[in-house]
């Protein structure tokens, strides 16, 4: 068998359209979208920078409020409160990781929830458990996104997650479990104290992984015929040129000769995982806008 491949820059592209009839219907508001960030590492910059074209491309309004490496905890909190207040921007977000001497937990919650476009505030991670409307992390959001509009609908099948992180595994588990259209799957979640991981993952009609190791999964840890969703970014050293080069989690050309439909590495969630986010500032800006309406109209 030789697998489909799914096309993450295609569902991203759609998306991004989508959003261009979401942000034309808020008729005078414009999304803004802010980021917070402290210090000046190299490759949060790079990631922040694909950020901003996104949301000029989208016609999203962007800033970013730079603090230094050696900023307080109050600043940093501060700093967030300030946007929180500001109407300009309906999302915020926090690059992460802080400086380790920073509570990140603390950090998050002090974003409103009403902007906290990323999920990571705990009343956001409270929501979605509960099956709540909240803000949907971007990265998990995509991966539900990548399955439900490339015709993988995980409705009813076995989802097997390897990795638990805040910010993918254990927001996509909540999301899947859910009793709801493009959801309702049995999920099991797995990671370094899973015994037998290729027992489980051989039971998976859905295999995402999510664990930060380049091609950890193995052709013999997939069932022949199964979806397999590929969330992992590590770099490597191109065995023939000798340069760095970008793989996933997963051993791509075995498991795609086992797999029914498999993404790529680039070009499978990373481009959704940033459409997600501008996706997700259109909806604080959409809610904005509703609550604002209902405002005037007294109700
Ligand atoms: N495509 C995107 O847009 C996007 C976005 C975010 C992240 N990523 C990538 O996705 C990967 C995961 O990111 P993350 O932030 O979730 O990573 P993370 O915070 O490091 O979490 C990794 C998870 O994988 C588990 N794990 C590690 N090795 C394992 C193994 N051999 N078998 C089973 N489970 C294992 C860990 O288990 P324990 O909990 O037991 O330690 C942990 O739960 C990284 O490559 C990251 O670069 C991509």
């Amino acid at each position: 068998m030789s697998a489909q491949i799914i096309d993450g820059r295609a569902v991203a592209a759609a998306i991004r359209d989508e959003l261009k009839e979401r942000i034309a219907r808020l008729g005078r508001t414009v999304p803004g979208l802010a980021a917070v960030v402290v210090g000046d590492d190299p490759a949060a910059a790079s990631y922040l920078k694909g950020i901003a074209r996104g949301c000029e491309a989208a016609g999203i309004l962007h800033h970013e409020v730079r603090l230094p490496e050696d900023v307080t905890q109050q600043a940093l909190e501060s700093a967030i409160a300030v946007l929180n207040a500001d109407d300009r921007f309906h999302g915020i977000i926090l690059q992460l990781p802080l400086p380790r001497r920073l509570d990140t937990l603390r950090a998050e919650s002090a974003i409103s929830p009403d902007k906290d476009v990323d999920g990571t505030n705990p009343v956001s991670a409270g929501k979605l458990l509960l099956g709540e409307d909240t803000f949907f992390p971007s990265t998990a959001f995509g991966v539900k996104e990548l399955l439900v509009r490339s015709g993988h609908s995980p409705e009813g099948l076995h989802v097997v997650i390897c990795g638990r992180s805040n910010i993918v595994g254990k927001p996509l588990a909540g999301m899947l479990m859910q009793k709801q259209p493009g959801a309702n799957a049995t999920v099991t979640v797995c990671h370094t104290g899973t015994r037998n991981l290729a027992e489980i993952t051989t039971t998976a009609d859905i295999l995402v992984a999510a664990i930060g190791r380049a091609r950890a999964i193995t052709a013999d840890m997939v069932r022949e015929g199964a979806v397999v969703i590929d969330v992992g970014v590590n770099q490597v050293e191109d065995p023939l040129t000798g340069k760095p080069r970008l793989v996933g989690d997963v051993d791509f050309d075995a498991v795609a000769r086992k797999a029914s439909a498999i993404t790529p590495v680039p070009g499978g969630t990373g481009p959704v995982t940033a459409a997600m986010l501008l996706s997700n500032t259109v909806l604080a800006a959409e809610r904005w806008n509703a609550t604002r309406l209902r405002g005037r109209q007294g109700g």
